[in-house]
């Protein structure tokens, strides 16, 4: 009897928690159109995505590999993030011309700025191509089942016939049971035409990052350009704006609670499908590990970020990716814990192994695979942020794999070429000094955390805050590193290639040196301990785990299921809504300016507000952009599943015009990558009619105003 009740409390559980009114990001041709409408889409799939007419997706795109934006005028206009379009905006910065604090709006084509390297792509066909990809697969085993698998895709992208702009992308969904194939056109002429500054684009910073309410007018616009035959080149001053196929309309209505709601973007990665035990290892294990060492790493940062203009600009784009995922961190652990996922996951399993009991084996496997993995995956933690984050460290790697392949006889002159630039990349925005006090500290908790037999030997030494300060920064001092030390006469940053001038003379130096010593014996130590042992357990768990999803799809017939994001293209739907994430605390959905003035504090380097908007907000100089209640809407929350990489994707109402720019989830819900939970998740977006009233009101750009389509 018990039983029943609870096999039968669990299938409920299984339909209402998955339901997909909440939760999901779907390839776009495979979209639920009908429940879609049923929620208030009045346009119709093939609007969204259509390789023979016009469609939304033409609008949309992969800006810069790692976010998304959107065309928003014929004439390429591209809206996106500012935090997207942030590390542009700074190298046009100087302490002089600081295009960070002042914002920057070009007066006209000719005054936007170029951005080498940057690149924008568009997805133009998809297609499922399981069957060719799995092909002649049967009966592998898994090492000879990926080697396959790479030749087959390898063969399937050569028998496609493309552009010299365009290229195939062949990704692996539902753990590798299906495979799809993109289509990408690459645009490599991007320029920068206006952004607010970040008093405004990034108000509230890392205090209010992954927070609602939220005040943030977090966008950029850029602008796509292309050859004299509208198709992707290289910069080039003759190359003119491109025309899109389709590009957004944009809408200043007021928003409504429950109002339907879609996002088209990018999501980078999430985990929907993880068995119990692995969640469990995230919040006890590997979570807390990053964000301690995270931790240490931005606090020594901040210091002298806040003590020195210079400084402040050099980190501001690297502090804010380190702060970002350390504090998303922070509130999935939070997330996790609090949404019980562990125990629903086991409630989920226990109603998956009453259908197949066969699930019990899996489940039984993945135990034993993460308990035996959990050291391994604890060391791989604490080494790879600790080598992230100590640059110092992350230089001396560098110049470890360069010498190796030097001994290897690997070097050519391209080679030491890449190599120097790839370095003066790095050194642009990296303070020797400090980053010594950071490599301190963090190996001082490198070695304190490491257990006895995954630890160097000789470490014990570095047990010692204080005594590593005075040590590392003595190696610091006398590195070539570091950049603080010259060799023939020049360091990396006078004269890198008199650095490099003199190979073996080069290389007998940093072997030399004591930091790059200390990262070897780290690495050699790492390498030899943990690294094969985590990888080889982490190739069966992802074998297991293509298994455990193909059973849990066949066991669970009532559940539409998404394979998880993967940095392709995708489509989430939902309702605009507020929430209540604690006892007595409830969210509206929508901010206003009146908010942004609420937390204004004069000067403050997170939450000042330039004079010009408080000039606006006190005259209530607000045009056709304030709301019935007279106000200037800002931000707002909905259902839409979005992770990482979102950022900068289009938020369209009912008939596809757009009403506001993804920007973050809010701090209670951010274990959606994990387990999305209805309850706590929203999504956080900028509405238009923010973005415009900057626009208009505070930079005057009314040329860029002209070049959109409004929907009033
Ligand atoms: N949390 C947002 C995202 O994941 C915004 C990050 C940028 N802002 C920041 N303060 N670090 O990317
Ligand atoms: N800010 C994130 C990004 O850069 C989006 C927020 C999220 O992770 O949902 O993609």
């Amino acid at each position: 009897m018990l039983r029943k009740t609870l096999v039968i409390a669990s299938l409920f559980q299984a339909a209402t928690f998955f339901s997909q009114q909440y939760g999901g990001m779907w390839i776009p041709t495979e979209i639920n159109e009908k429940e879609m409408k049923s929620l208030g889409m009045k346009i119709e799939a093939k609007d969204i995505w259509n390789t023979e007419k016009p469609s939304i997706k033409d609008a949309v795109v992969q800006f810069n590999r790692g976010c998304t934006g959107e065309i928003i005028s014929p004439k390429g206009l591209l809206l996106t993030n500012h935090h997207c379009g942030y590390s542009a905006i700074q190298s046009h910065s100087t302490v002089e011309n600081d295009l960070l604090s002042n914002g920057f709006w070009a007066k006209n084509n000719q005054g936007e700025l170029t951005n080498p390297g940057m690149v924008v792509d568009f997805v133009t066909d998809i297609k499922d191509v399981t069957s060719e990809i799995l092909a002649n697969t049967s009966g592998l085993t898994d090492k000879e089942l990926n080697k396959k698998i790479e030749e087959n895709i390898a063969e399937y992208r050569k028998s496609q016939k493309l552009e010299n702009y365009q290229s195939i992308l062949v990704k692996s969904m539902f753990a590798g049971n299906k495979y799809y194939a993109f289509t990408v056109e690459t645009f490599k002429d991007i320029r920068l035409v206006g952004a607010p500054p970040q008093s405004i684009g990034k108000f509230g910073s890392d205090t209010d990052n992954w927070v609602w309410p939220r005040h943030t007018g977090d966008f950029s616009i850029f602008r796509v350009y292309a050859d004299k035959n509208n198709k992707p080149a290289e910069y080039s001053p003759e190359n003119v704006p491109f025309t899109p196929k389709h590009y957004l309309p944009i809408s200043v209505k007021d928003i409504k609670e429950n109002d339907f709601t879609f996002v088209f973007g990018f999501p980078g990665r999430t985990n929907e499908y993880l068995p119990s035990i692995a969640i469990e290892k995230i919040v006890t294990d590997t979570n807390p590990a990053r964000i301690e060492v995270r931790d240490i790493a931005l606090k020594t940062l901040d210091e002298k970020m806040r003590a020195d203009d210079a400084t402040r600009i050099k980190y501001a784009s690297k502090y804010a990716s380190v702060a970002n995922y350390w504090k998303k961190w922070i509130g999935e652990t939070k997330g996790l814990k609090k949404s019980n996922a562990v125990v629903k996951k086991q409630e989920y399993e226990t109603f998956l192994a009453s259908k197949n009991p066969e699930i019990k084996n899996t489940l039984a496997e993945f135990n034993s695979l993460y308990n035996q993995q959990a050291p391994y995956a604890l060391n791989n933690a604490y080494y790879t942020e600790v080598l992230r984050n100590a640059e110092t460290l992350t230089l001396a790697n560098l110049f470890n794999g360069f010498i190796n392949s030097y001994e290897a006889g690997k070097i050519d002159d391209r080679a030491v070429k890449n190599f120097k630039n790839r370095l003066s990349g790095i050194y642009k925005d990296y303070d020797g000094e400090l980053d010594a006090k950071v490599m301190a500290k963090l190996l001082a908790l490198y070695t304190n955390k490491t257990q006895a037999e995954f630890l160097p030997e000789g470490f014990n030494q570095y047990k010692d805050v204080n005594q590593n300060l005075q040590v590392f920064e003595n190696w610091s001092k006398n590195s070539v590193i570091s950049g603080r030390n010259s060799i023939n006469g020049a360091t990396v940053y006078t004269d890198i290639d008199k650095v490099f001038s003199n190979l073996p003379e080069l290389v007998k130096t940093i072997k030399a040196d004591p930091i790059y010593q200390t990262l070897t014996k780290m690495k050699e130590t790492y390498i030899a301990k943990a690294d094969s042992q985590y990888s080889t357990l982490q190739d069966k768990i992802d074998a297991l785990q293509k298994k455990y999803l193909a059973q849990m799809m066949t066991a669970d017939q009532d559940r539409k299921f998404f394979p998880d994001a993967n940095s392709t293209l995708r489509v989430t739907y939902g309702k605009v809504k507020g929430s209540t994430p604690q006892d007595a605390i409830t969210y509206h959905y929508e901010t206003t300016l009146d908010g942004a003035i609420e937390k204004y504090v004069p000067g403050d380097y997170e939450f000042d507000l330039p004079k010009k908007l408080i000039e606006l907000y006190n005259n209530k100089d607000y045009g056709t952009y304030k709301n019935a209640a007279g106000k200037i809407p800002l931000a707002f929350t909905a259902t839409n599943h979005t992770t990482g990489g979102n950022s900068g994707s289009p938020a369209l109402d009912a008939n596809g015009n757009l009403i506001g720019l993804n920007f973050d989830r809010q701090w209670e819900g951010t274990m959606s990558d994990i387990n999305y939970d209805p309850k706590f998740s929203r999504n956080i977006m900028v509405q238009t009619k923010y973005i415009l009233f900057i626009i208009d009101k505070f930079a005057n750009a009314k040329w860029l105003l002209d070049e959109m389509k409004i929907v009033k």
